[in-house]
Order: C-alpha cells, then structure tokens, then sequence
C-alpha cells in the first residue's frame, strides 16, 4: 500500500533529521522543510488512522497529567563527579589515577552537559521507563515526559536486544532552541527562563507531558549501568555500541593519553566553548578501560575514575545601576537592571531582566550592587550572583511596587504566582504592548506601527483598544509629531490590509496569556470561527490539541472578562474577517461510522460526538460490521469485547485525541 510505504519512508526521515539536528548537531535541512515533511505525515496518518503507531514521531505530543511523580530506586547508585578547577588539582587526579595504571593511561573526555542527569530503561529493546537522579538513589518517575524528546528512541536498532538496558545521560537544551523558545514565551506574554540548564529541570519535571511536549529538550546518553549479555573492555566501545543501539551520544569526545592529553583536550574544548551548540561547564575526564575502572573503584558517592575539570565561569563583574520595572501587554511587572555596560560574550550589555519578584528576593540584587553577569544560553544577559564583598551599605533594596509604576493601579499577585500584575483597566503600558503584539507580523500584520508611535496614539487618546486602529484616518496621524503624509498614508493602508485575516492570526493577536502561535494555530482548527471560542467552556478548551487545563484557565479566563470579549466583538464590527482554516478534503473520520464507548477523561461522550460530526464522521450507539471505529475510553465493556470479535479497529483515548 502506498500511504503505508510513504509513512513508513517519512517516519525514517525525521527520525534521520532529528538525529542529524539533535544528536550530530549538523542539520541538513530548514525548519521549514522539516515542518513539511511533519506536516505530510500528520496528513497521512489522520487519512490511515490504522496505520499510526505508539512510536510514531507525531505521538511525541504527551500524554494525560499526572498526580505526583512516582519514586524510583536506581538498581545502580547514580554516582556524581568529583570537581577539580585548575591544572594543580587535575594533575594530583592524574597521579592517584597513575599509581595504580601508569601515566601514560588512556582517558576519554567529554564535554560535561550543563543540563541533568538522567536513567533510561530500556527491556528488550524497547524504552519502558526513565528517570531523574534525585539523590542518586532514588529518583523521579519522568517517563512520560521523557518519551517526548524528538532524539530519544523508543526503540533500540540491532538484532540482538539486552533483556535489560539501564543507561545514564544528561537532559539539555540547546542554546539556539532556548533562545527561539524564550523569545515565543515573551510574544505570547509568558514569563521567560532564566537560563537553559533551570529551563530544561523545571520543564522534566513537569506533572504535565503535553508542556514538556512544547519545550526543545534534547538528551545524550554517556554511561551505563547495568546491562545484560554485553560487556565493554573501554569506554569508547561502550559509546559506539549506544551509537550502534541507535541511542543519542554527544559526537565529540577526545581521546587522551596521560596528563598531557588531557591538557590539550581541556584547550581544545575551552577554545571550542562559545561555538558549541549547549552550554557546558567544563571537561570529563574518565579512564578508558573498563578493567581500570574496576581497579579503582570509588570513594563515598564518586568514582575514583573519573572526575570534571571544572571551566572558569564566563562571568563579569558589573554595577547594577537601577532596577527598574517594566510592565508588559499582560500587565505582568517585570524587574529590569539597568547596568554600567560591560562587554561580555562579544556584546555590549546594559539591561537584564531579573525576571520577577522572587528572583530578585532568591538574589537579593540591590540598586548600587555589584554583581556577576553571564550571557544565559551565550545570549541572554543574566544577572548570576552579588559580591557580597564589595557592598557598602548604601545598595537599595527592591521592593515590588504596589502601584503600577504606569498608570497607578493597584498590583496585584496571584497566590501561588510568580508575577505581579497591574490591574488597570486602562493601563497605557499595558495598551502598548498589547497593539504592539497585534500589529506582529505573525499576528496582523501591521508594518509601520512602531514602538514610537504607538505610544503617540495612546498618549494622544486616538486608540484605546486595538479596534481603533481601524478608525484611523492620515489626517488624524499627520497631527502626530514626526509623521508626514505619505507614512500616514501608508500606515492608513496598512492597517486596512490586516482586516483579510486569518483566525490563527486573529487569535494570536489577541494576546491570550499563554495563547503563542502554536496554540492560536490548534484553537482555530478545533474552533473554525471566533464565537464558539469565545463562549467555549474550560473541558471545551482542553479538548484541543496541546491545551492542557492551565492553558485552558487562561483561556477561560480571558473570555469571562467582559472587556476582552468587547474588544474582540469590536474587532469584528471594525470590519476585521478572520477566516477559518481550511477543512482537510478528506480527515480519518469523513464518512466514516463511530461508536463511543466507556469514559473519556478529557471530554464528555457528548464533545467527542460533535467533535467526529464536525470532521464529517457519524457516532452510531451499537457496534456493527459496519463500524469502522470503537472510541473505548476507560473501563469499556461489552462493546470492546464485540468490537475486537468482529475485527473493528478500536481507538484509545490518546489515539482519538491524536486523530481529532
Ligand atoms: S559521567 C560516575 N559524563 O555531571 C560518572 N557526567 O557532577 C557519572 N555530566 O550527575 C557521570 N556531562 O549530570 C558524566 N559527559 C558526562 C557528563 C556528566 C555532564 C553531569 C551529570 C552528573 C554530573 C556529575
């Protein structure tokens, strides 16, 4: 069959790109490419629904939250790293090393992964559970959100498969994706992270797979625990035979002999250091051989093996001038230092965000503090620590205002929360950044609307939603400072233009929290016109594709505010048609017959009827030979039974989400 062979050909391919991008870092193709080939093979498997596998790359969304997280003892303690931090202590490593193996031993070096350290499981092949080190003991059950890393197979290649595979590595992201990533969380005005290894951590650890789902999380394996039926002589064998296995291993390593080969590898990877696609905090160093190993064994929760040669932090010292708060189109109040610029990482900095109230409290950063500054991800400025030593007693405490420093409303912070927020109705800030984020070109569309000039409008009373763009005329703009006709004229058109809209980009422009490109794209599928949105109940909202029930909240919440909702029907009295997004000619369930049976956790057996019936599909009550599809939900009987007797394709809950 031809779509069989297509899927199968297209799986083959991204799992080869997600290699080449993740694991090899040398990607041979565009995002964009890469998305089409995605895009193909969600086409083809929502027209071949039998055809869709657990191990699918499009399953790799994440499945229902989790209570807590489940404890798991490690069969093998996970050990850590003794650190070392200057040649002086690398060399009294070497020579306890050499009195047992002589000095011209045989190391391997590796980058040490700034990122953290994890355990997969792997029987007979085939990943059934993985885990975060906790104390080295015991750790946390993240399986769920582990199996939505693009470079971790499910499976493992070779004819012969371990009963038994445990295998230790470092969950990362890369700088390029944590940056990409942050830059989305702020256009869809949700708060930033502080730096690539905290980013990675907190989004592992979420009780929430479809979340960990979002977050560009890559992972290389670099040690083995216990396996069964394969023994290694060294170290580079061992990475060869997870290579061989089909598991993600980190391409750059140094082969080292004696001290001096550790030395130079150390230059090397130093020199290296900003060039890397991750950030790293030093080098390594583990014997080679398996048999030296053995011999030396370990000391308390370290092995005698192997140790990290720490890097010098990447830091500047610098003064934090003032702190000052800026407040966002979501009315969040964000902590900014102002800082004596300094060049760091090959760029001028003068301004870090802090992130939020209780950064700057964990920090204790002061105006008139001087303070360690590091690029986060090499690109981000990052306020890392005070020195402490050099106050003076004249630093300021900063203290959150209770006011917004705008336009005077009270702030307000959720219990639980992390950001204050302004809760003016009619906050100039707040305003700003809202008709900026609408005017983005993935949102409206507006060219011409700059920073500048938005404040004008506000200042000037001309706009005061995002609807009274429309109502501009050139005549009005030419009374603005600075701006002369043709602009005008050009803003004028401009703006008309972004009336033919899409519904996705309506959305977006609307600046839900929470709601980024991806999501906006998901609501207008599910949804197909602004209204059923708008009165879209929160079990409603969570039937759509990657919302889970906080994106849901927000939402839910954005809608109940009446003034949101005018804002939105004032758009479209503006004359502003966003237009659905094409129905697919043919989905898996067009004229096809569907029976619902037992409980669905993420809707009522009455949302998935409609949700079939949009998609040209008809729910039938009893099950037939001319089913084509059981939807079984949780504990379905009789119906399942009958099914699987006549030989009816049944779908779980996760595979009709997946479908739908
Ligand atoms: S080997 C017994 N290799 O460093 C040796 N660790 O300080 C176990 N790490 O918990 C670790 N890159 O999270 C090893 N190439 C690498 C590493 C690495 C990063 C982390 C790992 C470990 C910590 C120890």
């Amino acid at each position: 069959m031809a779509a069989a062979d297509r899927i199968q050909k297209l799986r083959e391919e991204i799992a080869y790109h997600n290699h080449r991008y993740y694991t090899l870092d040398a990607p041979e193709i565009s995002d964009a490419t890469y998305d089409k080939l995605m895009n193909e093979l969600i086409s083809l498997e929502q027209a071949n629904p039998a055809l869709v596998t657990p191990d699918s790359p499009t399953q790799r969304v994440g499945g229902a939250p989790l209570e807590k997280f489940t404890k798991v003892t490690h069969r093998q303690a996970m050990l850590s790293l003794g650190n070392v931090f200057d040649d002086a202590e690398l060399t009294e490593f070497h020579e306890r090393v050499a009195e047992k193996l002589g000095a011209d031993v045989e190391y391997v070096c590796e980058p040490k992964m700034d990122g953290l350290a994890i355990e997969l499981i792997y029987e007979n092949g085939r990943f059934v559970q993985g885990s975060t080190r906790g104390d080295g003991t015991i750790g946390e059950d993240v399986t769920a959100n582990l199996r939505t890393l693009r470079n971790l197979p499910l499976e493992l290649k070779g004819k012969t498969l371990p009963k038994l595979l445990e295998v230790r590595g470092e969950v990362f992201i890369r700088k390029a994706d944590f940056v990409k990533m942050n830059q989305q969380r702020e256009a869809a005005g949700e708060p930033t992270f502080v730096n690539p290894r905290n980013c990675a951590a907190g989004s592992l650890r979420q009780l929430d797979p479809k979340l960990t789902a979002q977050r560009p999380l890559s992972v290389y394996l670099y040690e083995v625990g216990v396996l069964d039926g394969v023994e290694f002589e060294g170290h580079v064998e061992k990475l060869k035979w997870l290579e061989a296995a089909g598991l993600p291993v980190n391409p750059r390593r140094y082969e080292a002999k004696g001290l001096e080969g550790v030395r130079e590898a150390y230059q090397k990877l130093l020199a290296d250091r900003h060039a890397l696609p991750y950030e790293i905090d030093g080098l390594v160093v583990k014997v080679a051989s398996e048999d030296g190993r053995l011999r030396l064994g370990q000391v308390s929760k370290s092995p005698r093996w192997a140790v990290a040669y720490k890097f010098p932090p990447e830091e500047v010292e610098t003064l934090v001038e003032k702190i000052d708060v800026q407040v966002g189109r979501t009315g969040a109040l964000t902590p900014v230092a102002f800082l004596k610029p300094v060049f760091v990482g090959g760029v001028t900095v003068s301004r870090a965000t802090l992130h939020n109230e209780d950064e700057v409290a964990r920090k204790d950063v002061r105006e008139g503090d001087w303070v360690f500054l590091r690029r986060a991800g090499d690109v981000i400025p990052e306020v890392v620590k005070v020195i402490e030593a050099r106050r003076s007693g004249a630093e300021k405490k900063f203290e959150m205002p209770k006011q917004c420093p705008v336009c005077g409303a009270k702030v307000e912070r959720a219990e639980g929360g992390a950001i204050a927020r302004c809760t003016g109705d009619a906050c100039p800030a707040q305003l700003a950044g809202g008709i900026r984020h609408a005017a983005t070109r993935t949102a409206l569309d507006i060219d011409g609307l700059g920073d500048k000039l938005v404040e004008q409008l506000i200042l000037h009373g001309l706009v005061k939603r995002v609807a009274d763009l429309y109502a501009l005329t050139a005549e009005k703009l030419m009374e603005l400072e600075r701006l002369g006709e043709k602009s005008a004229q050009n803003l004028v058109e401009a703006i008309a233009r972004s009336k033919q809209t899409t519904l996705r980009r309506f959305i977006y422009a609307l600046g839900i929290p929470q709601v980024g490109e991806a999501t906006a794209k998901a609501l207008a599928e599910h949804f197909m016109a602004v209204e059923p949105l708008l009165g879209a109940s929160r079990e409603q909202l969570q039937a759509v594709k990657d919302v889970g029930p906080e994106v849901a909240r927000e939402i839910h919440e954005f809608f109940a505010d009446a003034k949101n909702r005018d804002a939105v029907l004032a758009l479209v009295a503006a004359g502003v048609v966003a237009a659905p997004p094409e129905k697919t000619a043919g989905g898996p369930f067009t004229g096809k017959t569907i029976v619902i049976t037992g409980t669905l956790s993420k809707m009522s057996r009455d949302e998935a009827k409609e949700q079939i019936e949009r998609r040209g599909g008809k729910v039938s009550g009893s099950i037939s030979k001319k089913t084509d599809f059981l939807v079984a939900g949780e504990d379905a009987g009789s119906k399942l039974t009958k099914a699987k007797e006549l030989g009816v394709k049944v779908l779980d809950e996760a595979q009709f989400s997946a479908l739908l």
